[in-house]
């Protein structure tokens, strides 16, 4: 089932970031009625008091221009290149929070909003916090650079709202042209890139699950339909093996690091700036950012902010075993639950079993 096909993939989601650093048309403006709207529906849910997890479709309605914008970021994540980069959210003179609700509120229109940590927030501040990551723990928006990589949930999305002043380059890769590389020059390594890695869990997992994937997690996966999925970030497959306490083989090591390398040298730079937003899927596109640099003395609230979100589009695509590639390392613990789950304290059950595909569809 999850056998590789050993035949390069086509379509729009392969490309290179020489391919397109002459090509806009991932880069797309939001026009003055598009913001103009998004400020309209923060009005409306800020006159009636309503919080992050109280956000909707009928609160947090779409004016017309505002839902072709939604039906462009799917299309491009769902059909397209699998990533889009939008220039002009209205971030200007907007508190952080009024910037959280009217990006939680656009994203109410894309798909199902996820949790993301412990704390099973549904905006993720990924700032310098001052925590140190260790092997076995997660510490986002720290200034290390970040490797190429995939997040939890079907599509991530990434707002600038300060940006830091030296440095922070974004990094963005198509996975399917990763594997196209591997079909390439490293054919022989496919068989075991499929069968993947086990995914530790940091430590966010609940007292009664694993702390690390159960079962392990394909890099690639064919669906009946043959559409290729890719699910990478070194980061948890480090940690699931330290986690286990068994190392590597020699071969497993080379297959990391060939993706890694193979990841950056394909891999498009954006500078993101404030009001800039990319949503990238994360089956088809990995994620990355440079080393940044910001004043020591930079007091916390001024500091470089991105605002992440996660979310699931119902059938965003076939799966090989829907459990395991798609849900298999995204809901444990805290994470991986909508807004409606949140609110019934489905979280906080002790014990409770997640009926994973059953919630989302009815989310
Ligand atoms: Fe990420």
């Amino acid at each position: 089932m999850m056998s590789a096909t050993c035949q390069a993939v086509q379509g729009q989601s392969v490309w290179t970031g020489e391919s397109l650093e002459n090509d806009p048309t991932w880069r797309v403006q939001i026009t003055e009625a598009q913001q103009a709207e998004l400020k309209a529906s923060l009005a409306l849910v800020k006159n009636k008091g309503l919080g992050l997890r109280d956000l909707n479709q009928e609160n947090f309605p779409l004016g017309t221009a505002t839902q072709e914008l939604a039906q462009q970021i799917v299309d491009a994540v769902k059909n397209g290149r699998g990533f889009i980069v939008l220039r002009g959210f209205p971030v200007q003179g907007q508190s952080d929070d009024d910037i959280r609700l009217m990006y939680l509120g656009l994203g109410q229109h894309l798909g199902t909003c996820i949790s993301q940590d412990p704390q099973s927030v549904l905006i993720a501040d990924v700032k310098e916090k001052g925590i140190d990551k260790t092997p076995l723990t997660r510490a986002y928006g720290s200034k290390h650079p970040t490797r190429l990589h995939v997040d939890l949930g079907d599509v991530v999305g990434l707002l600038g709202v300060r940006q830091a002043p030296i440095g922070a380059l974004s990094t963005i890769a198509s996975s399917t042209a990763v594997y196209n590389e591997f079909v390439r020059q490293h054919p022989e390594w496919l068989p075991l890139a499929c069968e993947g890695f086990h995914w530790d869990r940091f430590a966010e997992q609940k007292d009664w699950e694993e702390p690390y994937s159960p079962t392990k997690i394909p890099v690639f996966s064919f669906a009946p339909n043959h559409q290729l999925s890719v699910r990478y970030n070194r980061s948890w497959i480090n940690a699931g093996a330290l986690r286990r306490d068994i190392p590597f083989t020699e071969q497993e090591q080379a297959i990391l690091d060939f993706f890694d390398a193979t990841a950056r040298s394909l891999a498009l730079t954006v500078r993101m700036h404030p009001g800039d937003v990319y949503f990238a899927n994360n089956y088809l596109v990995l994620h990355g950012r440079d080393q940044y640099e910001e004043s020591a003395d930079t007091p916390f609230e001024q500091r470089r902010l991105f605002l992440r979100v996660w979310f699931n589009i119902p059938e965003i695509r076939q799966f090989s075993d829907e459990a395991i590639v798609r849900f298999g390392l995204s809901s444990h613990g805290n994470i991986g639950w909508t807004s409606r789950e949140l609110t019934q304290g489905r979280n906080l059950a002790p014990g409770h079993q997640r009926a994973r595909l059953e919630s989302n569809a009815h989310a």
